[in-house]
């Protein structure tokens, strides 16, 4: 059967097929005990969570399935200095923004104050609530916390973007690494080379990881159907990881217009931009995100621009200017079908048997 793999097996689900979690406020609890009762791994974004609502969450997902579920951070959460920027910086980055938010009629937004990272909080608390399953992005934890997790039989995935990470997360000790491609909707998770530097596709990249590395392979970006999840094991992958299509269901804590975009024609073009968040991600391509190409020098470092655009994002959505907003979105999203994860899940897995079958007939 396709379907018993070693992925499957070290992390006791049925079929090897994980739900993307997606951060930034849009996993949702229905999400991921939909897709983890359906025999797949939901999974949760929980990066821009406190401690204590992470605790809700795992408590909440605990309460909708008894099946292995997945909970997401980012161990690199900020790229500036000391938390902040020099006001020379942020004032470079008001100049470049002006015009949008004059088109907006709204005011520019104040000098944030210092972030500091939240990744060893919210670590915590991962530990303590030992979900089945902890992922993550953007480097590796340290041994001390890989060792609790071992110690306390969660099961970790570390992502990589090229193979040297591939070999990094291996060396660290990680359960599974996900390859992740070019194509996938979201941040670029790279952590040893500029995410600008690290943009293989998946079929390539995989086939690059199998090469070298005996830890198993979760194949991420530009998967969406069974004839994609059947190329993916064909090449080695244990299991595959979906997002942009997960994220279209009406389960996803999306908006209504997000996932209206998600299945218009302004899906076929999609853009890598760091201007939104100021770490390199794709979404649909819109007129700011046009605008802003080769602009780099005026964005904050993340997730100074994140907070930022906020602003601006917030001002589009009530004026409904969809054009000033980059919908986060992978390059799979035209052949999209699907608004439920269960019927999304459903097809996948038939048309994945059904294409192995053929192979045997
Ligand atoms: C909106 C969005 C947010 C995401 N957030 C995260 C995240 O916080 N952590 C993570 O490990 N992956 C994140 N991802 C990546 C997905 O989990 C998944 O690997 C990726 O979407 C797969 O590629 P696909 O979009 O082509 O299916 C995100 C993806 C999207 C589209």
């Amino acid at each position: 059967m396709w379907y018993k793999t070693k992925a499957s097996e070290i992390l006791g689900i049925e079929y090897p097929i994980l739900q993307g979690p997606f951060g930034g406020n849009l996993s949702s609890v229905e999400l991921v005990s939909t897709v983890s009762n359906a025999g797949g791994l939901g999974g949760y974004g929980a990066y821009t969570l406190s401690p204590q609502e992470i605790v809700d969450v795992d408590q909440q997902i605990k309460a909708a399935t008894n099946k292995p579920y997945n909970i997401n951070l980012w161990v690199s959460d900020t790229d500036a200095v000391d938390g902040t920027v020099s006001d020379e910086q942020f004032k470079q980055s008001q100049q470049l923004f002006k015009p949008y938010f004059d088109e907006l009629g709204i005011a520019l937004p104040e000098k944030p104050a210092p972030f500091r990272s939240r990744f060893e909080n919210q670590v915590e608390v991962i530990l303590h609530q030992k979900p089945p399953v902890f992922s993550f992005m953007f480097g590796t934890p340290s041994a001390d916390i890989l060792e609790q997790c071992r110690k306390l039989a969660i099961v970790t995935i570390g992502a990589a973007t090229t193979l040297d990470e591939a070999i990094a997360l291996e060396s660290a000790g990680v359960d599974l690494i996900i390859a992740s491609g070019f194509e996938a909707g979201g941040h670029r998770p790279s952590f040893l080379a500029p995410a600008e530097s690290s943009t293989t596709g998946t079929f390539v990249l995989l086939q690059l990881i199998k090469e070298k590395v005996k830890t198993p392979v979760i194949a991420a970006g530009g998967i969406a159907n069974g004839k994609s999840v059947a190329a993916a094991m064909a090449l080695g992958a244990d299991a595959v990881q979906i997002g942009t299509a997960f994220l279209a269901c009406d389960e996803s804590n999306t908006t209504a217009i997000h996932r209206q975009m998600l299945f218009s024609d302004a899906a076929k073009y999609t853009t890598l931009s760091r201007a939104f968040t100021g770490r390199l991600g794709r979404g649909i391509t819109s007129r700011i995100a046009k605008d802003l190409i080769h602009k780099e020098k005026g964005f904050l470092p993340f997730p100074l621009q994140t907070q930022f655009m906020s602003h601006l994002r917030k001002a589009a959505i009530e004026q409904e200017k969809w054009d000033m907003i980059l919908f986060w979105g992978g390059q799979i999203a035209p052949i999209l079908k699907h608004t439920k994860a269960s019927e999304l899940m459903k097809s996948i897995l038939e048309e994945t048997t059904a294409y192995f079958d053929h192979l045997k007939a």
